[in-house]
């Protein structure tokens, strides 16, 4: 098969990652509930996990780096935690669901779709800038677009939240691994990230940076302050209750060992060449709208486009039949789709990872044109 829906979870991982599931499935138990063997492993597979994150996330205390159990877990505490009922929420145009339903579901809150057109991050500033005033209670914003790979200018908003003493919540879940996600400098409340997309770990895993307070999304026993009826104040028994997923720890572990070795700048090269290459061929073929940065450098790995009359559906069942897999249809994200235009059919997405090659762009593309 020819894997090009990275953008919805990695397929492909690192042999290091299914070696340290394994090894972590035979050889530790739960972490921070004893001292013997298998849960002294555990625990420092655990704190390694926090430290490698903090390390590439510019995050000052492993602490701050709480194990979730993808990005949704995180957003979903993020968004709890600083948005009340009544709250005022400027959100970009190009959020996924894992966003806009956790707001819904907290009820009587004003949102603000920041909308500006697709790849044209001064527009988005400009309009961002117009609307950020003092009662903007959060500003929420996804770092990539998981529909059209579209960089949001993050330092940009950031900065301006910063001006504006505004916390900011990002959704990092297509960037991280690939873009700099630079928790210090942005300043941000709260940034999260799954573990299985660009991080190489496995499903189940997610991380949640941490600046600000949070309130618990669980309840449970933590291993710490065990007489005491509610939660620990403190980071990242706070948030982390219950057992925890340590072979996926373990996995992750090994995924941000491997991006270490191998350099996010690289892999954001390496994606960025398939997509100009894809974007290219699909170019070439009859009847088929692209939505590409062209020359603006704000596209990642990831690239949206529709076949004149064909159902993105039908697209990505006969590509399915004929080996490739993709993605179609609204991606989880219809205000994305709203914004971009495609809202009507939803879009095929291709999604590339380190693990892609230009052979395979190269058959997806004769296949995509043999379809007619
Ligand atoms: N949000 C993920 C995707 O875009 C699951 O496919």
């Amino acid at each position: 098969m020819i894997y090009l829906d990275s953008a919805a979870t990695t397929f492909q991982k690192p042999p290091s990652v299914y070696r340290a599931v394994r090894e972590a499935m035979a050889s530790m138990t739960s972490p921070g509930r004893g001292t013997y063997g298998p849960a002294a492993r555990a625990s420092r597979t655990l704190l390694a996990c926090r430290e490698e994150a903090a390390a590439l996330f510019q995050v000052k205390d492993p602490e701050q780096v709480v194990l979730t159990f993808n990005a949704t877990h995180g957003l979903n505490i993020a968004i709890r935690s600083l948005v009340k009922p009544g709250a005022r929420v400027l959100l970009s145009g190009y959020e996924h669901n894992a966003v806009t339903r956790p707001l819904a579901a907290i009820g009587g809150v004003q949102t603000e779709v920041v909308r500006a057109p697709l790849f044209c991050p001064s527009l988005f500033l400009e309009e961002l800038r117009r609307r950020m005033n003092h009662e903007v209670d959060v500003v929420i914003c996804t770092h990539v677009s998981n529909v059209f790979g579209y960089v949001l200018p993050v330092d940009e908003i950031a900065a301006l939240c910063r001006r504006r003493q505004v916390p900011l919540i990002v959704d990092a879940s297509q960037s991280a691994g690939v873009l700099p996600v630079t928790f210090a400098d942005w300043g941000a409340a709260f940034v999260a990230m799954p573990g299985h997309k660009g991080l190489y770990g496995p499903q189940g895993t997610g991380l949640l940076l941490c600046g600000r307070e949070p309130e618990p999304l669980l309840a449970g026993g933590t291993g710490s302050l065990s007489r005491q009826p509610e939660m620990p104040d403190f980071l990242p028994d706070r948030l982390e209750a219950g057992t925890h997923n340590i072979p996926g720890v373990a996995g992750l572990l090994a995924g941000l060992r491997f991006l270490r070795r191998r350099g996010s700048a690289a892999l954001l090269r390496h994606e960025q060449g398939l997509v100009r290459q894809t974007v290219e061929g699909l170019r070439k073929l009859p009847g088929v709208q692209v939505y590409a940065a062209g020359e603006k450098d704000c596209q990642s790995g990831v690239v949206s486009f529709r076949l004149t009359g064909r159902d993105p559906g039908w697209v990505a069942e006969a590509l399915g039949q004929r080996g490739v897999a993709v993605r179609a249809g609204l991606h989880c994200a219809p205000l994305a789709h709203a914004t971009g235009g495609t809202e009507a059919t939803g879009t095929v997405r291709v999604s590339f990872s380190a693990f892609s090659t230009a052979q395979e762009a190269d058959r997806f593309l004769r296949l995509l044109g043999r379809l007619g």
